[in-house]
């Protein structure tokens, strides 16, 4: 019930020789995704995690997986240690990819997580942007619930600006273009921006990150929104036209997974039931992922997928002048915190 249903990966699609790195690779959206490109025979699969021991958990439900077995028994899959929560951890990050993978063929920005409060990250951010946060709002028996879901903005943007020179590297190698892919949602376009524009010489990481500006029921929509206004800043830098890099982002529906779990006891239930009525079977809802990352073209380049249609004008400000100027400036001051920590991003500035 409820979601449009998403076809099956066209039987063409083949990841033979190829890399693919999964941020949040080791539950949910991640850990499918990982299992399908394997099933799709890429030749190594990394999944970055915050944990090892659940890195290693993941690593042997994927081995053991019989369509895995079956069809791509001798792949390599590994995990890195990455916490979205952290730029420093995204600097480690790159600096191992960097070392350790020679190609990368598909970065598939996903990880996140469920919050409820204004908290602060270990890079001192707003941890809903830091990550990148989603939030739903449901109206039960007049009490105003919101579940709020961080997947990181920031973080990732550092990473994806670290592995983009490998990225271009293997595509050159491959004479085909190589893919960069953030998880987002179509609930980009409530996002707070118009209603609560930033100053005109103001800060957007001091707007995103004041407390007083805080606000639960927007923020989810406004870190969805901003990974749209990293996606088109990522694709210009790689170039329009023939694109070495295809830069995308898509929402993968509402996911039965573990994304509640953070959520206090008595939302669970409300949850559980909403996600068992409405939500796409992971399988499904990871096609989405798949989709973007190994099927779409240039054509999506810098643009947006929801039921694996690139969707345009999904956000109308982005293309005004208050929200191309918006863009810009969010582009400048991203890059210049992420080069605090690793200078050499500064040349993206
Ligand atoms: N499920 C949905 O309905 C839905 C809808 C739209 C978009 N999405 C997006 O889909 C993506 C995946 O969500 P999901 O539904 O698969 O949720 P999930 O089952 O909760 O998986 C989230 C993954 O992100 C990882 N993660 C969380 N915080 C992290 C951090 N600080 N550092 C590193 N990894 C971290 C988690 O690792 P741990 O196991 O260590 O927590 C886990 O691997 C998210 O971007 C979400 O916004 C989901």
């Amino acid at each position: 019930m409820g979601a449009l249903p998403i076809p099956p990966t066209p039987p063409g699609t083949d990841l033979t020789g190829k890399t693919a790195i999964v941020t949040g690779g080791n539950a949910g959206l991640g850990l499918e995704a990982a299992r399908q490109y394997l099933t799709l025979k890429a030749a190594r699969v990394i999944i970055a995690v915050r944990s090892p021991a659940k890195g290693k958990e993941a690593i042997a439900e994927l081995k053991a997986d019989p369509t895995v077995q079956k069809l791509n028994p001798n792949a390599a899959i590994e995990a890195f240690p990455l916490d979205l929560d952290d730029f420093q951890s995204g600097v480690d990050f790159v600096r191992k990819v960097k070392s350790e993978v020679p190609e990368l063929d598909i970065l598939l920005n996903n990880g996140g997580t469920n919050i409820l409060k204004y908290h602060k990250s270990a890079s001192g951010h707003e941890r809903v942007m830091q990550g990148l946060p989603l939030s739903a709002r449901i109206l039960v028996t007049r009490t105003l619930l919101i579940r709020e879901t961080a997947v990181n903005v920031y973080t990732h943007f550092l990473i994806s600006l670290g592995l983009l020179p490998l990225l271009i590297s293997t595509a050159e190698r491959r004479g085909a273009p190589t893919h960069l892919s953030f998880v987002g949602s179509s609930m980009q376009s409530s996002h707070s921006l118009t209603k609560k524009p930033l100053t005109p010489n103001g800060s957007f990481l001091e707007h995103f990150d004041d407390q007083k500006t805080y606000d639960a029921m927007t923020r989810y929509q406004d870190s969805k929104f901003m990974v749209n206004v990293l996606v088109r800043g990522l694709a210009k830098v790689v170039g329009e036209e023939n694109p070495k890099v295809i830069v995308n982002h898509m929402c993968p529906g509402l996911v039965y997974t573990g994304f509640d779990k953070n959520l206090p006891l008595w939302l669970k239930p409300l949850m559980y039931i909403y996600r068992r009525v409405s939500a796409r079977h992971v399988s499904e809802g990871a096609r989405t992922l798949i989709h973007a990352t190994a099927a779409e073209g240039s054509e999506s380049h810098g643009k947006f997928l929801s039921n694996n249609i690139i969707r345009s004008g999904e956000v109308p400000f982005l293309d005004e002048a208050a929200g191309k100027a918006f863009t810009e400036k969010a582009w400048k001051e991203l890059v210049a915190e992420c080069s605090k920590f690793e200078p050499g991003l500064s040349r993206y500035a």
